[in-house]
């Protein structure tokens, strides 16, 4: 594919979802360091502490770029709870839409499910449709949201669907987190066909050492599933979130993913650790 511009170079708005702790917090750390100056980055999550203390972080280490905290949640699909967040957003901070260069959504926010149960055990309707409310639902309206306040092709329109191998392989234990991620990558497929002006990258971060990952490791119910991650462990696999995001730097950086296909980190060599132990 033709090489475009590295991503980094334009002043941007940037909201990072999930971003107050994780992978989200350290890709909000890489890009206070790597956008230019005046850029905006909009950290979104719903422990509103947890996102000031990322804030704090980030204007020590880049005070030439602006950060905004929004408290939401992305499980609440009531009607109009999406519609003019980031237009609020930018006439609470007496921000215009002109001053940006390129903006950029990255949908990190996500949780894993009943992973104590089996995908014969899921009886409860709340709690299937809350985590789909959450995982898929609110992520759809909060992007239908932000590409409504940005509609224009220009400035340049990215965003970044963070997915997972389980997006592709079927995990014992992960019924629910498989299925949303599936679904959310083919969402994107179909934007990309919708409206090919919008850079989409679907990024899968491999196994990092995370909350999530940790509550994995202890609590999915499938013996052989918690048998992958004690290997991906064991073989020094399992990165930190630094490490995983340098690589997500570089895919940025490049610029030449092919819109909505997947994109992945360490994966590649995980992938057949886990066809291994999987089969
Ligand atoms: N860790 C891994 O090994 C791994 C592997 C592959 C893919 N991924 C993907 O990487 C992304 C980040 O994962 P992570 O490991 O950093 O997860 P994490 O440590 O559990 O962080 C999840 C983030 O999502 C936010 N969040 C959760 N529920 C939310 C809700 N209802 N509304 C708004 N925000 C919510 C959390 O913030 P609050 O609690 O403050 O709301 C937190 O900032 C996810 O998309 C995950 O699927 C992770």
């Amino acid at each position: 594919m033709e090489k475009q511009e590295n991503i980094f170079l334009k002043k941007s708005f940037v909201a990072i979802t999930g971003a107050s702790r994780g992978i989200g917090k350290s890709i909000a750390l890489m890009f206070a360091v790597k956008f230019p100056q005046n850029s905006v980055l909009l950290l979104m999550a719903r422990n509103v502490e947890d996102l000031e203390s990322v804030r704090t972080e980030l204007q020590a280490t880049a005070p030439n770029i602006t950060v905004l905290v929004r408290q939401y949640d992305q499980g609440k699909t009531d009607e109009g709870y999406f519609n003019g967040i980031f237009d609020s957003i930018i006439t609470e901070n007496k921000l215009s839409k002109d001053d940006f260069e390129q903006v950029m959504l990255v949908h990190n926010c996500a949780s894993t499910g009943d992973k104590d149960k089996t995908a014969l055990q899921l009886f409860d309707a709340d709690r299937v449709r809350s985590y789909y409310d959450v995982n898929l639902c609110g992520m759809i309206l909060l992007n239908t949201s932000f590409f409504t306040t940005f509609c224009d092709p220009s400035p340049s329109r990215v965003v970044v669907n963070v997915t997972s191998g389980a997006s592709w392989t079927a995990v014992p234990s992960l019924h629910l987190y498989c299925s949303g991620k599936a679904a959310r990558d083919m969402f994107f497929r179909v934007l990309s066909a919708e409206e090919p002006s919008i850079r989409v990258l679907t990024y899968a971060p491999g196994a990092v050492d995370t909350d999530m990952l940790r509550d994995v490791e202890a609590n999915a119910w499938s013996t052989s599933y918690r048998e992958v991650l004690k290997g991906l462990r064991q073989n020094g696999e399992v990165t930190t979130p630094e490490e995983s995001v340098a690589d997500l730097e570089r895919v940025l950086e490049d610029n030449t993913f092919e819109n909505a296909a997947h994109v992945y980190n360490y994966l590649q060599t995980a992938q057949p650790y886990l066809d291994k132990y999987l089969q």
